[in-house]
């Protein structure tokens, strides 16, 4: 069994980004500036975008969060987003989901102009992304097709099983890996709670991307031998044994799952980090798109 390390080819990812930040700044550039704007105290959304503005950091861009009590009002975040739309300073944005009730989560994402949208979740990128053209991928699912490319797995002619749905992950990773492209041809099934025997499904599986939301969904009798699996899962379960009283674990039981398998993704350390490092790497893009220049 060979983990995916997701925190070193991440490292990989950041490194490249850096370069490439200290080339344009040689240049005479400005730095690529990408901000997060947070609604609410949602605490697991809180330690995502800390996470995102210190990955900045790091490579060097500039960033700011921009922190908004739960309270505020749909008007009030639109004219946000206007805001940033219009401010030149601000090469790309993201709205960290899942949003208060009260606000429409598709009107904020269709108000994001999409060439700002360093999500990719505004509907014209993702309508791109459907068509193959060239577009913003969501960092998730790029992060995962990365993750593969890193350790050479193939995709094409494979059954890949993604589980979920949802327009973030699931659904986004279903597009991609069936284009015909590298890291595509696959035949993807996109299962979801609708699903009927799903354990039939995923043993015929040659690689299962877990997007659920399940602690320790996916079992040991659900999975063939030898195949490789992505558990993009964050779950917190109780944990007396630590300090804090929980920890994080995945959508798949990595005890007896990793037994089974060829590659395995852990939790923390596989797809989270990818997913911060592809987040950078489309606000890079469209940095270079604005000052008309590339060098990555
Ligand atoms: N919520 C969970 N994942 C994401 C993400 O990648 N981007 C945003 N904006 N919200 C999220």
């Amino acid at each position: 069994m060979i983990l995916l390390d997701g925190k070193e080819t991440a490292l990989k990812v950041k490194n490249t980004i850096k370069e490439a930040v200290t080339k344009h700044k040689g240049n005479g550039q400005r730095v690529p500036n990408l901000i997060a704007v947070l609604v609410g105290d949602n605490k697991a959304s809180l330690s995502y975008v800390k996470s995102k503005v210190k990955a900045c950091d790091m490579v060097g861009f500039d960033s700011s969060l921009i922190h908004l009590e739960t309270i505020i009002t749909e008007k009030q975040l639109l004219d946000l987003v206007q805001k940033l739309n219009n401010d030149t300073a601000v090469d790309g944005y993201i709205v960290q989901l899942p949003l208060p009730k009260h606000i429409d989560e598709n009107k904020i994402l269709l108000a994001i102009n999409p060439a700002k949208d360093v999500d990719g979740f505004h509907p014209i990128n993702i309508g791109k992304l459907a068509l193959n053209l060239d577009t913003i991928i969501p960092a998730t699912p790029y992060g995962i097709i990365t993750l593969l490319q890193e350790y050479n797995i193939e995709t094409t002619s494979k059954n890949v099983v993604v589980i979920g749905r949802s327009n973030i992950v699931g659904r986004p990773m279903s597009i991609l890996l069936s284009q015909n492209k590298p890291y595509g041809n696959a035949t993807v099934t996109l299962a979801h709670s609708r699903t009927k025997n799903l354990k039939e499904i995923t043993q015929k599986a040659d690689i299962i991307i877990a997007a659920i939301g399940k602690a320790h969904f996916i079992t040991a009798d659900m999975i063939k031998e030898n195949a490789v699996i992505i558990d993009v899962g964050i779950n917190s379960i109780p944990d007396a044994s630590r300090k804090r009283g929980y920890r994080l674990v995945g959508d798949v039981d990595f005890a007896n799952v990793s037994q089974k398998v060829s590659f395995i993704t852990p939790v923390p350390g596989g797809v989270g980090p990818m997913t911060i490092a592809m987040l950078l790497k489309n606000t890079l893009h469209v940095y270079e798109k604005r000052i008309g220049m590339s060098i990555s």
